[in-house]
């Protein structure tokens, strides 16, 4: 059966556009958070099919997107990689940070699929249990933005210490983004073979870089991505999210071979539709503070995307993950305005 978001992946339109929310499982609503409470840990939920699987269909049931998006976390890739990775709660994640070269000598270069193995069942479980017009996203982090939190050990304001790290060492950064690039290559291909319908590249923090550094560590390792996926999974569809990459979003789409675009929402929307759309199919960029707020800057701001990429191959999206703050209603209010219903 015909998926919207396959369809538009591959270069047709479609009217109303196909939705979904990047980070739509989560903590805005209240049946994670019931979840959430009797699973333990962050990482005990990820790492349990059963309940991951519906924590990925919850927000299905309640709202009917065009996409579900697999459980789990951009940093389950540093974890089969040897790294401890803990989340506190209220803290965001931690990890024993890596500060210099030796730090990742200790770490694997081969990622143990054995401890992933409950994360490629969740997605066989969601595979089964999806009406089939709905797709199953998959994803990993870049390994720019993953390498952030590796270096740092936890989230970073402005991402400072890896970028010193990378400047201080550059060969050593190198060799940290060649494991990162095989690691999430092949984690994507079992995502893939084991029933995800596309892939997204989450690059969270690729706006931190300036041009050279941007192809360097966003671009250059995002193409060897793209290249070792479709090698293992001809057809492979793969979504890019290089948030933050202003100008250099044309560049980073021609190069990496992405199949389509994700936006933030600080980009022009003009420029986006002209540099980029023009090549590739773009997902986005509704602000998602404007879904927090609501009312009738909600409506604006919806009516503001669609008519700026819903006339070619597109899929309404935010422009970065929703805030657990989100009333349920806005989103109601978003997806009757997208969908004229
Ligand atoms: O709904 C979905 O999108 C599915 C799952 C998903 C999660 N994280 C679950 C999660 C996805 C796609 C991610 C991606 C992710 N994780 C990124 C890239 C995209 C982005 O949002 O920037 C990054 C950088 C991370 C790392 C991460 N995980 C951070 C910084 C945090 C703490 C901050 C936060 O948003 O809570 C997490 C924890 C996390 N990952 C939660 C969820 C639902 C909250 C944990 C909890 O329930 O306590």
């Amino acid at each position: 059966m015909d998926k919207p978001i396959i369809n538009v992946l591959g270069g047709s339109s479609r009217k109303p556009p196909p939705v979904w929310l990047m980070r739509q499982a989560g903590r805005y609503l209240p049946e994670y958070r019931a979840l959430r409470e009797r699973a333990g840990g962050f990482l005990d939920l990820v790492y349990n099919p059963e309940l991951a699987a519906e924590v990925t269909l919850q927000p299905i049931r309640r709202f009917g997107f065009d996409a579900a998006i697999l459980f789990s976390d951009v940093l389950v890739v540093p974890h089969a990689l040897g790294q401890s990775v803990t989340f506190a709660a209220g803290e965001g994640p931690l990890l024993e940070p890596i500060s210099d070269r030796t730090g990742f000598e200790r770490l694997t270069s081969d990622i143990d699929h054995g401890i992933l193995a409950p994360v490629y069942e969740t997605v066989r479980r969601v595979r089964t249990a999806l009406p089939p017009a709905v797709a199953l996203l998959g994803f990993c982090g870049a390994p720019w933005t993953v390498a952030t939190y590796m270096v740092a050990g936890r989230g970073t304001p402005d991402q400072a210490p890896a970028r010193l790290f990378a400047y201080r060492d550059a060969a050593a950064f190198d060799v940290l983004m060649d494991v990162l690039v095989e690691a999430s290559a092949s984690y994507l291909v079992r995502q893939l073979r084991s029933g995800a319908d596309a892939v997204q590249i989450f690059d969270t923090w690729a706006g931190a870089l300036p041009p050279a550094e941007f192809a360097r560590w966003c671009i250059a390792p995002t193409k060897r991505i793209v290249t070792m996926v479709r090698s293992q999974v001809p057809g492979a569809k793969i979504i890019g999210f290089p948030r933050g990459a202003g100008s250099q979003l044309p560049r980073y789409v021609v190069e990496t071979g992405v199949d389509a675009a994700g936006l933030d929402w600080m980009i022009d929307k003009d420029f986006a539709r002209e540099r980029v759309q023009s090549t590739v199919p773009v997902q986005g960029n509704l602000d998602p503070l404007v879904l927090l707020a609501g009312g009738v800057a909600l409506d604006r701001a919806v009516d503001a995307v669609m008519e700026a990429f819903a006339e070619r191959p597109f899929i309404f999206n935010l422009g970065h993950g929703i805030l657990p703050e989100t009333p349920i209603a806005h989103v109601e209010q978003m997806l009757k305005r997208v969908r004229g219903s």
